[in-house]
């Protein structure tokens, strides 16, 4: 009993988001002058892409898109590295980021050359990366997965709805797929805490 105690405490922790991803935004970037229907975008995308690079479903799958705070934390608990990717935050702030600092050295060469220098953005597809794997299983946890999707964070969840015909990927498939993943490692989490509380 202590043993499930213990364990249900520590997936309490992950599930709530002990994790989330070290991004910090670029020093020098001003998220103030990105107009907020693009960092809903900007959002929405990488909320399409952390499915993507996880491929065995998230445990946790958030954006902020007043902050662009976000967390992809993948089912097996391991936080991915999302920066070298297309589509995700950190791709969209590194391309805004060298429009501003080109704006901000107006007639300075070696100045523009440092901001292009600096602006190295991701450029895999993890859309590819994802089909060339296999496909997910499919479950009918939907309730689970509002419960689920309502407690794993604090941030604001950006409508996906909202910004979807922003994304390249097609959103529905993309979205479709993040749930099922997500229920399913979120099933098989509490399976294991219940086979946990039995043994
Ligand atoms: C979560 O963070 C802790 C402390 O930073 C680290 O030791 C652990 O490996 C991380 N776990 C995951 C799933 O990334
Ligand atoms: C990623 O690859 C897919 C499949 O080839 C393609 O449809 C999509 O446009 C690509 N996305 C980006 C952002 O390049």
């Amino acid at each position: 009993m202590r043993t499930s105690i213990v364990f249900l405490s520590a997936l309490a922790t992950s599930v709530m988001g002990a994790n989330s991803t070290t991004y910090t935004l670029p020093a020098g970037f001003n998220v103030g002058l990105v107009d907020s229907s693009e960092r809903s975008a900007w959002c929405s995308a990488q909320r399409n892409t952390c499915p993507d690079i996880c491929q065995d479903g998230t445990r946790l799958n958030s954006c902020d898109s007043n902050t662009l705070d976000f967390s992809c934390v993948c089912a097996d608990g391991s936080t991915p590295d999302v920066t070298p990717f297309k589509q995700t935050v950190p791709f969209f702030v590194c391309q805004a980021n060298y429009g501003q600092c080109i704006n901000s050295h107006p007639d300075d060469a070696e100045g523009q050359r440092t901001c292009k220098k600096n602006a190295v953005c991701g450029s895999k597809n993890a859309t590819e990366e994802a089909d060339s794997s296999s496909s997910s299983t499919t479950t009918a946890a939907s309730t689970t997965l509002a419960m689920a999707t309502s407690t794993d964070s604090t941030a604001s969840q950006t409508s996906s709805v909202a910004a979807a015909s922003a994304t390249t990927s097609n959103p529905a498939v993309a979205l479709g797929g993040d749930m099922t993943k997500y229920s399913t490692g979120f099933m098989a989490g509490l399976m294991f805490v219940a086979a946990r509380m039995i043994l």
